[in-house]
């Protein structure tokens, strides 16, 4: 007995040792933690269970098999953040470079099957060389069994990655089906093929970090949703991330109570946006104005800036919150922001989490980038979203909504529960100044002083259309409310739908233009 009990602790030593010491001081060396350091720092204290702390490899080839480390180069197992069940694992680079081997392979998909059986989120710390090499095929197949469950688990619970080293070749497959994608700064990168590849193909020299960088996947792929400076901001604010979203699509996300008063008017909202249509305001201002205590967790912050998506709380419940962003490219829509709020609305949608629009939007972006880039199809893909969403939606217009972009931003028409909008919106077929030109095209040119004839026209188009009277006469605006009331009326619609049920007709499923 006692020497299987030596056994076990030697064992458990060095499954603990991974890669051994010196690899693990080289990992402290260029600013990276190890995997169980990095477990540790996300899970509440004492939780983590590990499970196949001994399972190996059982490759043959290279000389393979007088090299075997418990473990094998993946810690895995569940544990608690904020006391609620989630499943982890963390790819150990001490171990091949933490390279993908068939074993390693299987004590993912053990985790993430135990994940989806029991409906808890799967949280992935990648840092790994990819495919084992030494394991040819094996390897190729181990990723597809985890791209296989990533696929089937979309949508049944939250799945998050972290990349905290290298992220090559088809590996990035796996972090790109999950829902949220983090980066750090300096030490993780991810591409398809690295700098040595690209230089012989296409002749282009760059960087790891040029190439597939957090900065350039956060702000011109929009591959990353979340960039940190350090991992231990990166392990925090994926902590935060969990506190608003429910461990699966059957679940509730959880109430978080608040001190703010749900009936809090805010005298700030009076004057916050301005009545000229051409000026800017920061729309992430207000949606502080409104959420609890303030809080908003930006999705994407760097990306598509003219759209915002985010969670935050109303009366200590989660929202998604999608707005037009007016002070960047003047809140229009176009590829990027419908792409970024499509996502968004999907992922909120499939969580149950109800969804609040803020429109302020002047239309899509023209241009024949945008055109050639597929902006119809695109465009597309953000009203398919909000029109298939069944979650409470409620939308308000604050200024603008002009054409298909009023169609798009959660329009009653595409079944918003409840659409209200400020005094100061605008709802029309375009801007003003636009229609004055065409409609009244003939008029001006005859006109014996074109500027004080236009000017004449374009308050007539404003006062017939550019206030929210005459969608409200129609019933597409619910109602038309004051601005330093704009917390409670969306507590209240959200609290008035919180036993909505709608479904879409029965069929496999749509067919969303990707
Ligand atoms: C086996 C690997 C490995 C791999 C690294 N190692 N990657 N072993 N398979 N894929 C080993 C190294 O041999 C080394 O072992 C140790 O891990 C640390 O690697 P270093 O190169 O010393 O570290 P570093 O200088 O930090 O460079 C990290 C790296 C580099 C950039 C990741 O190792 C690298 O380029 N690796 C190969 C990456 C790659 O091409 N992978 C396949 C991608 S295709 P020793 O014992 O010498 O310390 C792919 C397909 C997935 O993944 C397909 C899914 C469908």
């Amino acid at each position: 007995m006692e020497d299987i009990l030596k056994r076990l602790d030697h064992l458990n030593r060095a499954a603990e040792l991974g890669g051994g010491q010196a690899r693990i001081d080289r990992q402290h060396e260029v600013g990276k933690l190890s995997a169980r350091e990095r477990i540790d720092l996300l899970l509440d204290d004492e939780s983590f269970v590990e499970l196949d702390k001994f399972v190996t490899h059982q490759c043959t080839d290279f000389g393979m098999e007088n090299k075997k480390i418990p473990g094998d180069g993946v810690v895995t197992g569940y544990g608690r953040v904020d006391g609620r069940l989630v499943y982890v694992f963390a790819q150990d680079f001490t171990v091949f470079g933490g390279s993908l081997s068939g074993a390693y392979a299987k004590k993912i998909c053990k985790i993430m099957d135990l994940a989806m059986s029991v409906g808890a989120p799967v949280i992935g710390l990648n840092d790994s060389g990819g495919a084992r090499i030494q394991e040819g095929v094996v390897s190729l197949a181990g990723y597809a069994d985890i791209f296989l469950r990533n696929t089937l688990a979309s949508g049944v619970v939250p799945q998050i990655s972290a990349i905290l080293g290298p992220c090559a070749g088809g590996a990035v497959y796996s972090p790109a089906i999950t829902d949220f994608i983090f980066m750090v700064d300096d030490t993780s990168y991810m591409f398809i093929t690295g700098p040595e590849v690209v230089k012989t193909v296409t002749s282009e020299e760059v960087t790891k970090q040029e190439l597939g960088g957090p900065k350039v996947h956060s702000e011109t792929s929009g591959v990353s949703h979340f960039r940190c400076a350090s991992e231990d901001e990166c392990i925090a604010e994926i902590r935060t991330l969990l506190g608003f979203l429910p461990s699966n699509n059957a679940d509730d996300a959880p109430l978080v109570p608040t001190s703010d008063p749900v009936d809090r008017r805010d005298e700030a909202l009076k004057t916050l946006v301005p009545t000229d249509a051409q000026k800017p305001y920061d729309m992430s201002e207000l949606i502080g104005h409104v959420l609890d205590d303030g809080f908003f967790l930006q999705v994407h912050e760097a990306f598509a800036r003219n759209m915002l998506c985010g969670f935050g709380r109303l009366a200590g419940k989660t929202v998604g919150i999608v707005a037009n962003q007016p002070s960047f490219l003047a809140g229009c829509l176009d590829i990027n922001a419908s792409v970024k709020a499509a996502r968004f609305v999907r992922f909120c949608d499939a969580f149950n989490i109800p969804l609040v629009t803020l429109v302020d939007v002047p239309g899509f972006l023209p241009g024949v980038d945008q055109e050639y880039g597929g902006i119809i199809k695109h465009g597309a893909k953000l009203l398919y979203a909000f029109a298939e969403a069944t979650v409470p939606k409620v939308t308000l217009i604050t200024r603008k909504a002009y054409g298909g972009a009023y169609d798009v931003m959660a329009s009653k028409h595409i079944r918003a529960d409840i659409n209200l909008a400020y005094p100061t919106a605008e709802i029309a077929v375009m801007g003003p100044d636009g229609a004055v030109n065409i409609v009244y095209r003939n008029e001006l040119k005859n006109a014996a002083d074109p500027v004080a004839t236009k000017a004449e026209y374009v308050d007539k188009y404003r006062e017939t259309f550019a206030n929210p009277f005459k969608a409200a006469e129609l019933g597409y605006i619910d109602a038309i409310i004051h601005p330093e009331d704009t917390r409670p009326r969306l507590i209240d619609a959200l609290a008035m739908l919180e036993n909505k049920r709608q479904d879409n007709p029965p069929r496999k499923h749509g067919n969303i233009p990707l």
